[in-house]
């Protein structure tokens, strides 16, 4: 069962019927001011950290799921019946209603009883802002006396405190009202100097700005009483709960349509011109009046919506496929792209799913991310990728998670999970591959962002490469430490009590217990190391790194090979887990995905072995999932992954982020069919027929979607947020179809199902537009490249001298 459709013109998502199983979101804004917002208008908006700069209040886990939001409300001021036009809050039956799900922008549009009414929200590229552009349209044969109603709820700026610290926050809300526009100043009498505001483009017919002088006493969004009764009280808020609402008058003529546009921002003064008279305890608003002066005016509107599109048509224009598969195409040349953004912005810390206030951006997810995003805006990774490394500590390794807006390394988790410094290596070789910035290794960057610890960015990664090198265990495999990848194998916690957190409690040493998956990693990340050094003109240290490769390979095939398959780890009895020794959790995906990408056993078989036993012992239909057998009760010595009931989340869990390991290593061992049924399974716009099991949007990759154990298996959890956005990316464009960077220009290496008779790709590299045909003229994998009508050994395509704009590329597969 669907419950809308794919406007692939439009690069929309069009939803058809307000109730979906879960709230269907999207982002606005893609630099500093974000907002969440669902396919009934729900959701929050932010300044850069949703946690410390939260613009609107949202109150999470709510019944239902979703309420509060950017309402507007109508009122038919001759009955004095209201409605929302976005379905919620008030529930009311629609004649029609569908939700555009765009780039960067949502539109919600419905008919009411013969009232068409159309609301645009997005975030103008560059300003703090947003715009709700709602069009009202009269269809009925007589004029229409209409009120419009708009309200949000301002969150006391801290999204932590603001839901917790009553007795300060109840009475600390402030507002100022100015020429209709509600301005939200709680705190900037002390130590603010932001504030945001809410304005509208028309002459009000009254405000609110108290919330329970808009909502009335015991009473909810479906039906405040301001929007009951057809009038507001220019209420002005002294602490409690600050809103901002304005109430207009609209009278149509049959047929007539007027726009009314909401202009909701953030802005910031210098601490010397906090306030206008200087002396007075008055907000300047000087900067603030000029955009709201912009902004209020439709026309202006209209064209930073233009800016956008076209902003996001140039971004997806770097890269566009034409396969022939409309899932494969779909995904990568809007929706997969468009994801990569929203996870490079958020990390994992805004969602639907995450709260915004539990967690900061991830060393490891960050950098991974990057995959995924690093084509579209090379300078914002670049300046990620320098951030990231500040926070690496002396040691090589790295706090887990940092505030976006202090950049600072977060105490909270503080460090010692032991895959976190590989992955800054891969992050950086992702950058030089598309970008050719060799430079970026000379930068000087600190440790722990400490003043003079600075060294060049290229001693961050020797130092991530030593770190596992100092902390091997008994059989020379890496300690995992906290954890590694998979943050719910803690065999260094024995937790027994209940409330632990699973990821910083360690009751253990840590001198015991071994992760193959990290010796997978060290595998991926010495040989990327190690070509970087080459470069840079390290022949010897070059060749260290990869003795040192070498010899972790020989380890893995010593003591991570169970026979069938690679083994998980050594817990802190030295014992196997993921071994057909174990009871339960005898395999997992994590090792099988990233030693055969690594290219363990590519010789001799035991790659496809180990793919095969995934075939057979986790493969379903809905996806690989992450181990067998679940675990069915708690082991103290593995920690938060058998806290899960089985089939959920980590414990058996379809972990839809590591199924594209085994789609690379299907296309390692040259197992093009296998690797893009694997791609299809979790594909979630080939999932779109099966959205009453899925329940997440079709339109981006969830974290999760239930194993076979689970009573929901297929249905999805956690969208949006995942490292499956950029690993999918990755997998599909440059192992699959196998357009791939390399650091001496692009190869062509597909490994595609046998049936394809080919694709195209045009891809922009280093500036270069690549105009790319694959035709397949046999059943395998041997690729002969045509470069501007000459054939060229190899299947590298030599770049091209300066100046050049665009290559064509001929690449016949045989
Ligand atoms: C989740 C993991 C996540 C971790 C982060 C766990 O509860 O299952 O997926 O990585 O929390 O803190
Ligand atoms: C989600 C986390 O964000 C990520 O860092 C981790 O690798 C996976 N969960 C697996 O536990």
């Amino acid at each position: 069962m669907k419950y809308g459709y794919f406007d692939d013109q439009k690069r929309e998502y069009v939803i058809t019927q307000p109730d979906t199983p879960l709230p269907w979101i999207n982002y606005l804004g893609c630099q500093a001011y974000f907002g969440i917002i669902s396919n009934t208008a729900g959701g929050y908006s932010f300044y850069r950290d949703a946690r410390l700069r939260r613009i609107t209040r949202y109150r999470y886990n709510n019944a239902p799921f979703d309420l509060g939001g950017r309402y507007v409300y109508l009122r038919d001021d001759a009955s004095g019946e209201f409605w929302s036009p976005s379905w919620q809050p008030t529930r009311h039956k629609l004649e029609e209603y569908s939700c555009r799900q765009g780039m960067g922008y949502t539109t919600i549009g419905s008919k009411y009883k013969g009232i068409e009414a159309r609301t645009r929200y997005f975030v103008p590229l560059d300003e703090n802002l947003e715009i709700w552009q709602l069009t009202v349209t009269n269809l009925r044969e007589q004029a229409a006396e209409l009120s419009v109603f708009s309200v949000i709820e301002f969150c006391l700026w801290d999204a932590q405190d603001d839901s917790t610290n009553f007795q300060r926050n109840f009475s600390i809300g402030q507002v100022e009202i100015e020429d209709g526009v509600i301005y939200h100043k709680t705190e900037y009498r002390e130590r603010r100097d932001h504030f945001a505001y809410f304005a509208c483009s028309e002459k009000l017919a009254g405000y609110e700005s108290q919330r329970e002088a808009f909502l009335g006493a015991y009473r909810g969004w479906e039906n405040p009483v301001a929007v009951e009764r057809g009038h507001e009280t220019n209420s002005v808020a002294h602490g409690w709960a600050p809103v901002g609402s304005h109430h207009v008058k609209i009278s149509l003529k049959p047929g007539e349509s007027r726009q009314v546009v909401f202009v909701l921002g953030y802005q910031e003064n210098p601490r010397e011109e906090k306030f206008d008279p200087p002396d007075s305890q008055i907000i300047n608003k000087k900067s603030a009046k000029a955009v709201i002066a912009k902004y209020r005016v439709a026309a202006n509107a209209d064209a930073a919506f233009k800016k956008l599109t076209d902003y996001w048509n140039e971004l997806l224009g770097l890269c566009q496929v034409d396969t022939p598969d409309v899932h494969t195409n779909r995904m990568v040349n809007i929706w997969n792209a468009y994801q990569c953004m929203a996870t490079f912005n958020m990390s994992r810390s805004a969602s639907f799913y995450e709260s915004g206030i539990g967690r900061g951006l991830g060393f490891r997810d960050s950098n991974q991310d990057l995959l995924g995003f690093v084509h579209m805006v090379p300078e914002r990774a670049r300046e990620r990728i320098l951030d990231l490394a500040a926070t690496q500590l002396p040691s090589g390794g790295a706090y887990h998670q940092y505030q976006p807006l202090t950049k600072r390394g977060n105490n909270d988790v503080g460090s010692g999970f032991n895959d976190d410094p590989h992955w800054l290596i891969i992050g950086v070789s992702a950058y030089i591959k598309e970008t050719g910035d060799w430079g970026i290794l000379d930068e000087a960057v600190p440790y722990d962002n400490a003043a003079g610890s600075e060294t060049p960015l290229y001693e961050h990664l020797q130092r991530s490469f030593r770190y596992t090198l100092e902390r091997l265990g008994p059989h020379g495999l890496p300690l995992i430490g906290r954890a590694d990848w998979n943050d719910c194998l803690n065999l260094n916690c024995f937790s027994d009590t209940p409330g632990q957190s699973f990821q910083t409690t360690t009751n253990k040493e840590g001198k015991v217990a071994e992760s193959v998956f990290i010796a997978g990693l060290f595998l991926v990340a010495g040989r990327e190391l190690a070509d970087i050094a080459k470069h840079r003109g390290l022949g010897k240290e070059a060749c260290s790194y990869l003795c040192e490769v070498t010899k972790m390979e020989k380890t893995i095939r010593e003591h991570g090979w169970d026979g069938e398959w690679f083994i998980r780890a050594y817990d802190d009895f030295s014992r196997k887990v993921g071994s057909k020794e174990n009871a339960e959790g005898k395999i997992f995906i994590e090792t099988q995905g990233f030693c055969t990408l690594a290219g363990v056993g590519l010789e001799d078989g035991l790659a496809a072995r180990a793919l095969e036993s995934t075939r057979k012992m986790l493969a379903t239909k809905h996806g690989i999932v992450l181990q067998q057998p679940a675990y069915s009760k708690y082991y103290l010595e593995y920690g938060e992954i058998s806290s899960y009931p089985p089939g959920y989340k980590e414990n058996a869990g379809i972990f839809c982020h590591n199924n594209p390991w085994v789609m690379i290593g299907e296309t390692r061992v040259g197992n093009g069919d296998q690797a893009h049924d694997y791609y299809t399974r979790i594909n979630p716009s080939a999932r779109e027929e099966i959205s009453e099991v899925h329940r997440c949007e079709p339109y981006v990759y969830a974290q999760m979607i239930a194993g076979r154990d689970a009573a929901t298996h297929g249905e999805a959890k956690n969208s949006w947020l995942t490292g499956t956005a950029a690993w999918n990316y990755y997998a599909i464009t440059q192992w699959i179809l196998g357009i791939r960077t390399s650091f001496d220009g692009l190869l062509i290496a597909p490994v595609i199902p046998k049936s394809w008779k080919g694709f195209k790709v045009s891809r922009k590299f280093r500036g270069v537009t690549y105009q790319i045909e694959v035709q397949r003229a046999g059943d395998g994998n041997q690729v002969a490249l045509e470069v501007n009508g000459a054939a060229v050994q190899g299947n590298l395509v030599p770049l091209p001298a300066a100046g050049t704009k665009t290559v064509s590329v001929k690449a016949t597969l045989r």
